[in-house]
């Protein structure tokens, strides 16, 4: 049996529910991969702090030399969250031939394609699972299920907070307002919810897919964001009469060598199985050119959840170490642009407007919206200048 050595960077929510796995699994996980794993250190900013677990049997340390010095270790896992200093923890593990995992979406959408460029020279292994949808393993089925397939398309929840706000006003007939003191109360939102309801945290999840589905490292400037909090109750209301469901929708297209990256309020047909994807839950769903549409489901936060998927790629890397096998897909290499491809749009005027679009007359009312299908990009971006309206896209009809 081996010796695997691992650091734990950060014991919050999801890396207490890293080590209550490898403590309840402990026996099962080991003879799986014939391999003693053994925590050696715990990064953690306040080492006197209570913990909702036993540290006693742990190095608990605030001295992260610890762990840069530690030339026994095997695997570091980083839970700590934070992009400058933390990159440069990890950089520095890596280059010394330790193998990282992270749930760490934050620093990923900014610095995956160095890290991934460090772990092929180093040829040392980066994973990622928890950093996309939380404990959906989203990363392995694209990596190893879908790995067969040309991947053209993905679209998905992938913020549950502001999926939880959105179900709350359209289930629930909340205000945005009331909806988020909801989700604020429950832990779904932190005090500041800037990144889940104005959508950045769904934007940086899309980059990590984008590069996992088509080969292709994108910046956060390249996926277009729009949150959630211009969404009203009327809108919602206007959007069902015509059998739609607002969700926030993050996906990415790829056509002819481009890809265009986008998340945004979006209206479903209330039939799509996303339409049904409520409250705090995650969705994706992805195009594969053989396989054909597929949908992934489950919980996209939470300390056992996202600790699973942290624990499913420790016992990735522990077989890496054993046989140097990555499955990587065949994937396309691709430019950033928006595509010339048709749309559907729900416009929604504030007061009645009445505007001709390529000989086709659109009048929007207080109380109506109107449904705008096959629009070519060129329409689309005039509609999409007006002030006076606000438009919807329509996916998956
Ligand atoms: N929460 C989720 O459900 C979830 C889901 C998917 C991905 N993630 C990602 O997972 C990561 C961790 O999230 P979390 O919710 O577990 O965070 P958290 O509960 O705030 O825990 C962070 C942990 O890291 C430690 N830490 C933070 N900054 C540090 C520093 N500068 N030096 C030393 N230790 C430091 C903290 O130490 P103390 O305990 O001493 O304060 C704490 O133990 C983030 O990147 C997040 O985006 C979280």
């Amino acid at each position: 049996m081996k010796d695997i050595k691992i650091a734990l960077l950060g014991l919050g929510t999801v890396g207490t529910g890293v080590v209550n796995i490898l403590e309840e699994n402990k026996l099962q996980l080991e003879k799986t991969m014939d391999a003693r794993i053994t925590v050696k250190h715990i990064f953690v900013k306040n080492v006197n702090k209570d913990r909702a677990i036993n540290t006693e049997r742990y190095h608990l340390t605030d001295d992260i030399n610890d762990i840069l010095n530690d030339h026994t270790l095997d695997i570091a896992i980083e839970v700590m969250g934070g992009i400058d200093t933390t990159y440069h923890y990890l950089k520095q593990l890596m280059t010394s031939g330790v193998h990282v995992i992270t749930a760490n979406k934050d620093l990923l959408a900014v610095h995956l394609e160095e890290l991934e460029t460090l772990a092929a020279e180093r040829e040392i292994s980066l994973k990622y699972e928890a950093s996309v949808a939380g404990g959906i393993p989203i990363v392995n089925a694209i990596n190893n299920g879908l790995n067969a397939n040309g991947i053209k398309h993905f679209m998905g929840i992938f913020n549950g907070t502001s999926n939880f706000i959105l179900s709350k006003m359209a289930l629930e007939g909340q205000s945005f307002e009331e909806a988020l003191a909801a989700a604020t109360e429950l832990g779904y939102a932190e005090a500041d919810p800037t990144a889940d309801v104005d959508g950045i945290d769904a934007q940086r999840k899309v980059v990590i897919t984008s590069y996992l589905a088509f080969n292709q490292f994108m910046t956060l400037d390249d996926c277009a964001v729009e949150g959630i909090r211009n969404v009203t109750s009327t809108d919602i209301k206007l959007a069902g009469e015509l059998g739609y469901t607002i969700k926030l929708i993050g996906q990415a297209y790829a056509e002819n060598d481009r890809v265009e990256a986008s998340v945004k309020p979006t209206c479903l047909p209330v039939h799509h199985q996303l339409a049904h994807v409520d409250y705090e839950y995650n969705a994706i769903y992805i195009d594969g050119s053989a396989v054909g549409d597929t949908m992934y489901y489950g919980r996209g936060a939470g300390s056992l959840a996202t600790g699973s998927a942290v624990v499913s790629d420790l016992l990735h890397v522990i077989r890496y170490i054993d046989t140097k096998l990555h499955t990587l897909p065949p994937h396309f290499e691709i430019e950033s642009k928006a595509l010339d491809r048709s749309r559907h749009l729900l416009v929604i005027g504030d007061e009645t407007v009445t505007k001709t679009f390529a000989g086709r007359t659109v009048t929007t009312g207080e109380t109506t919206a109107v449904e705008l299908l096959n629009v070519s990009t060129a329409v689309f971006d005039e509609v999409a200048a007006l002030d006076d309206v606000k438009i919807y896209e329509i996916e998956g009809v």
